[in-house]
């Protein structure tokens, strides 16, 4: 019996309470060697029964009983090309079929009940299902379930043929026949952060259902809502898990796949839609005009409007931009300096623009309490107050952000002042100090931007672009370059590497400088989060800035979420002669530090059910009280089984420590978003300097756009000392839908399915309007 190799997203009804399991982190590169080392257990052991190595390392994995004889083995899949084996002795593959779409997800099972496994894919909510393994078209199509539910597949009734099952919540869906429908039964199994197995776990023909916490699993053997008849633990935390009957005495057993090390930072094989040519040559947001008014004002022009853009030749795709078709200019303003910003909404729907990582009035910030109708001007001003940065300017509206950055609403800011000129980096705009906005993005068959995903948390687009040039080349005249990495990505995350794996240098993070610069290979971001590097190339040299492998935690479908993929981003190709350039500080900067003993007020955030302290964002509602001029600690925990990170408007904060470890060198510098794994704390310290409103709040919240809308944010308000904070700010009429329930632990799939989890029902509704409001 088969089992999808990851159970897909978790998803989101209200959990009962789960005590945080602590993981140990891995050595640091261990994510760039996800291996292709297979730990088989048979059931009786935790230890495994038997090793083998199968496929590459970044190859995605199935499981089945491929030519009928009761065992188990492995298949794994490059692009649409699927390589089978029969036996469990590593080796080449016996057949090699090609099936589906590359973006389908694939499903594994014995449909036609002839004991041999085959392929299925999925696309939403229909299910393209095939009875043997040759390549081809589906045998038989069916539709089942909602296009966010979390798919599993067994032989429920055990007559030897594998259906589909749904998860919604810790409810699962059972089907006992290939046909559409409802369901023949309902069940109600495990904690909703679990990871969800199916297997015949007592070799009785029937599959059941096992959940994964941390390295323990929790095996149920017929299916029925209550508790597990048994639990193992096996592997470790970090393990990728695998279901199978590696034996063929009819009883699944688990078995995991684990990172190789010992291998180096081998480059893997390119994830295949790379059919780009790198030779676009890069586009660099032009620097925006501004003018200085009589009171020293330095005064930028932004206009949101529609566009059209050709991503792909031959094709045009409406967009929308600032001051243009796609993206916006650069801002460019030093410390010490009032700017204003006289902001006009030309499209068609109520928008903002929001200053990310910008310490300014909450007026100012453009967040969701600044939003400006369809034809509407807002001037915001502020002084800059805070050292020289990369960062960013986005829209910001209650419910619809994922969709206006996705179309193309986002630009950068960048501050400048005395300790950067000094620092030797390179400086010169669009010559050696390169602005990089990555993105990913779908397209329907009509060329427009598409957010329909089978992700519950948004689109993990094939097309990865920078600075909305797709396949791009730029060329280098300089010794050194400095790249001003930001992802702008609504759901995905990037390792950034360079294909040779050379080292560079990573001088600034979020909010600013590094006290040093620091030497590596690898820097991640999540969405929202910016880094500059510099890099070093020789005369003539080539080379592809790429996304490698990383790690996300213990997530549900890391595979779905990109865990393991390598992606091309970026071609620097170094002309024949290199000018000179200036040496790098030893000392970047040098900022005092915030201390935890001038910390008064420690808050707790978690991050549950994609709710913020088991709450939806509520336009109204201020969540919490800050008294200016403190220094205060947030304890910040991701609960669910799938990616968050989290973001705090106003400070830039610094980390005291993950897990209770000091926080490695590239989150040791000033951050306003932080990537949370699961089940990990993060504590975070900020100082709240000035600006005070009892009217207007800050945001935080999770910067991966899907969950951002769909409530997973909170308000503060930044007081004077002794002020009375208002109950409510005046209501907007905006609410997210809830089931009330809160903590309702068992109400399985409660509020969540109510609100269509922020998913996307249609599985092939093409429109690029797929992220509009789910809030009513
Ligand atoms: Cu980048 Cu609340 O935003
Ligand atoms: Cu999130």
């Amino acid at each position: 019996m088969a089992a999808p190799l990851a159970a897909g997203p978790a998803a989101l009804a209200s959990p009962p309470p789960m005590t945080p399991v602590v993981t140990a982190a891995p050595a640091a590169d261990d994510v760039t060697r996800h291996g292709n080392t297979y730990y088989l257990s048979d059931n009786r052991s935790q230890a495994a029964a038997k090793v083998v190595t199968y496929g590459r390392p970044d190859d995605l994995v199935y499981v089945g009983d491929w030519d009928g004889d009761g065992i188990d083995t492995l298949a794994v899949r490059r692009g649409d090309t699927f390589h089978f084996s029969n036996s469990l002795t590593g080796g080449p593959a016996d057949v090699v079929v090609t099936y589906g779409r590359p973006q389908d997800e694939i499903l594994v099972g014995d449909w036609d009940g002839d004991g041999t496994d085959t392929l299925a894919v999925r696309r939403g909510s229909t299910y393209h299902v095939k009875n043997s393994l040759r390549g081809g078209t589906a045998d038989s199509v069916v539709r089942y379930g909602r296009g966010d539910d979390v798919v599993l597949i067994g032989d429920w009734d055990g007559d030897g043929r594998d259906t589909f099952a749904v998860r919604r919540g810790f409810h699962y869906y059972v089907n006992n026949t290939m046909t559409s429908g409802p369901a023949t039964t309902v069940v109600c199994f495990g904690r909703n952060n679990d990871e969800v197995y199916t297997g015949d776990w007592n070799g009785s023909g029937d599959d059941s259902l096992a959940v994964r916490r941390s390295s323990q699993y929790f095996l149920s053997e017929q299916l029925r809502s209550g508790p597990a008849e048994r639990s193992v633990r096996y592997g470790r935390p970090d393990d990728i898990s695998i279901v199978g009957d590696w034996d063929g005495d009819g009883t699944d057993s688990l078995g995991i796949r684990r990172a190789t090390s010992g291998v180096g930072n081998q480059p893997g094989p390119v994830e295949p839609p790379t059919e780009e040519g790198f030779t676009e040559p890069l586009a660099i947001p032009p620097l925006a005009d501004s003018r200085v008014d009589e009171d020293g004002t330095r005064v930028f022009e932004l206009t949101a409007q529609e566009g059209t853009m050709s991503f792909h030749p031959g094709e045009e795709t409406s967009t929308w931009g600032f001051n243009g078709d796609f993206l916006g200019p650069t801002l460019r303003a030093r410390q010490g300096e009032q700017v204003a910003v006289e902001f006009t909404n030309a499209i068609d729907e109520t928008t903002s623009v929001h200053w990310h990582g910008m310490h300014l009035p909450p007026e100012m910030d453009g967040g969701p309490h600044q939003e400006v109708e369809p034809g509407g001007t807002w001037r915001p001003t502020w002084l800059i107050d805070q050292p020289a940065a990369t960062l960013w300017y986005h829209p910001h509206p209650h419910g619809l952000t994922e969709k206006h950055v996705y179309r193309g609403l986002s630009g950068m800011f960048i501050l400048d002042d005395a300790t950067s000129d000094a620092s030797g980096l390179p400086q010169e705009y669009g010559v050696d100090d390169i602005p990089l906005i990555v993105q990913d993005k779908d397209f329907d068959e009509d060329g427009e931007l598409t957010l329909v995903s089978p992700l519950p948390s948004g689109v993990m687009g094939k097309t990865i672009m920078v600075n909305g040039t797709v396949g791009a080349v730029q060329e280098v005249t300089t010794e050194r370059v400095r790249l001003r990495l930001l992802n702008g990505s609504t759901l995905r995350s990037y390792n950034f590497g360079f294909d040779d794996n050379r080292s560079f240098q990573l001088v600034a993070t979020d909010g600013g400088l590094l006290e040093e610069p620091h030497e590596t290979n690898r820097i991640q971001l999540t969405p929202a989060e910016r880094a500059e590097i510099v890099v070093e190339l020789e005369p003539g040299e080539d080379i592809m800035l790429r996304s490698y492998p990383q790690r996300l935690g213990v997530i549900a479908d890391p595979e779905g979420y990109g865990t393991l993929q390598t992606r091309d981003i970026l071609r620097l190709q170094a002309a024949d002669e290199l000018a000179p350039s200036t040496e790098i500080a030893e000392q970047l900067s040098d900022y005092e530090r915030l201390s935890e003993a001038d910390a008064t007020v420690t808050r707790h955030f978690e991050m549950e059910n994609l709710r913020l302290n088991g709450q939806l964002m509520d336009m109204s509602r201020i969540d919490e009280v800050v008294t200016v001029g403190t220094t205060e600690i947030w304890e910040i925990t991701n609960l669910d089984s799938i990616p968050h990170n989290f973001h705090i408007h106003d400070v830039q904060f610094e980390v005291l420590s993950i897990d209770g470890a000091a926080p490695p060198p590239e989150l040791a510098g000033r951050k306003d978003t932080i990537y949370t794994e699961p089940q990990r704390e993060y504590r975070l310290i900020m100082r709240f300097e000035n600006y005070t409103s009892a009217e207007f709040p800050y945001m935080y919240h999770c910067h991966l756009l899907r969950h951002e809308d769909f409530g997973l944010m909170g308000q503060f308000l930044v007081l004077e000392p002794g002020a009375e904070p208002p109950t409510d700010l005046p209501d907007t009429g905006h609410h997210h839908a809830d089931d009330g329930g809160g903590g309702g632990a068992d109400e399985g799939g409660g509020g969540a399915d109510d609100d269509g989890g922020g998913a996307v029902e249609d599985d092939d509704g093409g429109a690029d309007e797929a992220g509009g409001h789910r809030d009513h």
